[in-house]
């Protein structure tokens, strides 16, 4: 059934993929509601977004999120991940507001009424500017406010969803907030609470998975994995420095869930966290880039790795100071075989490309869909493919400038127009897979000269 398939009707080998296969599209509350009140707006407010843009009313979900569930619906799409946006929820310690519980009711109610599966994540990046100015994941309470909000929504939408992701990459979240300075709260070089924070993470997705469980009968409960690769240039100096930032950034989280502990050596540090040991139903990885690493004694804030992006691989549009990364399809398979190891099924929680003229976004999803399909011939237990994103939207600190839908936004007006990718997904959900001769050219480059 996963092999290469010779239909009745055509005579074209057709990449046919597994029945009950979750088509979809993955979102998150703050790049999609607009107006917004949590640690990214004031972060916004600081001037921080390197575009200067402002979010606003972004896609307008929180008036009206119906008006892309119809385009999803559309495009026969299967499943849509969304989350639900913390600060909303609670916005002043302890104090849950059921008017935007509601709110979140109806959204998933709509998805429902569209014959669309909700993927609910509970922390895509934003938390409450309370939850900031207590330390958010550095303390040690953490888990335990976490759990509480987890246990609000689950009473009060848990009919109404079976899959949740706790976490979107918590080491995104840590890099980037932790040693990066790019993301709130902006620190630069803090390698020990990025860990920390991952750390903490970990036990509050165990409170949280517990919690869906009690609450929710048959919940299906994991988190997003970022993955990237990390390609080493020549020499041993490279090389170590590429595996010690794969070690830190794809497996610490993994490390955390898989065995309950953080690898050697950080594992020395007091990782240990037995009971989240196992603790996932599924594995979601989010998947996009490639980036090239070299030991270089001039970037010691990276651990001397220059991490770069040659400039004749294929990628979409760059972003404001730097290229976005390699667009490659292939990670997924790099991503798949570490997941295998947890014992799970597998969903491809996100995949995409900012590609404003959707240059290269066909070839991608052609590209990594064809990556998937060998992986499932292979045996791999993959669940699902969720593309990034369904439609423009505010994308964190690179504000309106890197644009990932399948559809076009215009965020004045909110006018949307379908890009051609949208089109060939759509036929690729239809159709259960896609013929082998739906292959467009790998590209070498889409903006750069
Ligand atoms: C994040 C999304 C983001 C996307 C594109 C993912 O890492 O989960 O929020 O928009 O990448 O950069």
């Amino acid at each position: 059934m996963n092999e290469v398939d010779l239909r009745d009707s055509s005579p074209e080998p057709f990449l046919l993929f597994p029945k009950d296969f979750l088509w979809g599209v993955s979102t998150a509350a703050h790049q999609v509601e607009g107006g917004n009140c949590n640690q990214w707006s004031d972060w916004e407010l600081a001037g921080r977004i390197k575009s200067g843009d402002t979010c606003g009313k972004a896609c307008d979900w929180w008036e009206n999120a119906e008006r892309d569930f119809d385009i999803a619906r559309d495009l026969g799409l299967k499943g849509l991940r969304l989350s639900l946006e913390w600060s909303r929820i609670e916005p002043e310690e302890g104090r849950f507001d059921p008017a935007a519980l509601q709110r979140y009711r109806q959204m998933l109610e709509a998805l429902h009424e569209r014959g669309i599966e909700p993927i609910v994540c509970l922390h895509h990046f934003t938390h409450p500017r309370w939850f900031e100015q207590r330390g958010a994941f550095l303390r040690a309470d953490a888990p335990q406010l976490f759990e509480r909000f987890t246990r609000e929504v689950a009473k009060a939408v848990g009919d109404l969803c079976r899959f949740w992701v706790t976490f979107n990459e918590p080491n995104v979240y840590a890099a980037c907030g932790y040693v990066l300075g790019e993301f709130p709260p902006g620190h630069k070089g803090q390698l020990f609470n990025a860990l920390r924070v991952n750390r903490i993470q970990a036990r509050a997705h165990v409170l949280a998975y517990r919690a869906l469980h009690e609450l929710v009968p048959d919940a299906k409960v994991g988190w997003a994995q970022h993955y990237v690769v990390f390609e080493p240039g020549q020499g041993m100096a490279s090389r170590w420095v590429a595996s010690l930032l794969d070690r830190l950034f794809n497996h610490t989280f993994f490390d955390l869930i898989e065995s309950g502990r953080l690898g050697f050596p950080f594992g020395l540090l007091n990782g240990r966290n037995r009971e989240a040991r196992g603790c996932c139903d599924f594995a979601g990885l989010n998947v996009y880039s490639r980036f090239h690493v070299a030991f270089d004694i001039r970037y010691a804030s990276t651990f001397f790795a220059n991490v770069f992006v040659p400039s004749h691989v294929p990628q979409g549009d760059p972003g404001f100071d730097r290229p976005y990364g390699e667009a490659y399809p292939q990670a997924i398979s790099e991503a798949v075989r570490r997941a295998a190891g947890l014992g799970k099924p597998i969903y491809i929680m996100e995949n995409g490309v900012p590609d404003a003229e959707d240059q290269i976004r066909p070839w991608l999803i052609v590209s990594a869909l064809r990556e998937l399909h060998g992986l499932i011939a292979e045996g791999h237990d993959i669940r699902g493919y969720l593309h990034w994103t369904l439609t423009d939207n505010f994308e964190w600190n690179e504000g309106w400038k890197l644009r990932f839908g399948l559809v076009a936004l215009d965020p004045e007006t909110q006018h949307r127009t379908l890009r051609s990718s949208a089109k060939l997904f759509s036929e690729i959900v239809r159709g259960n897979g896609l013929a082998v001769s739906t292959m467009a050219p790998a590209p070498l480059s889409n903006t750069l000269p």
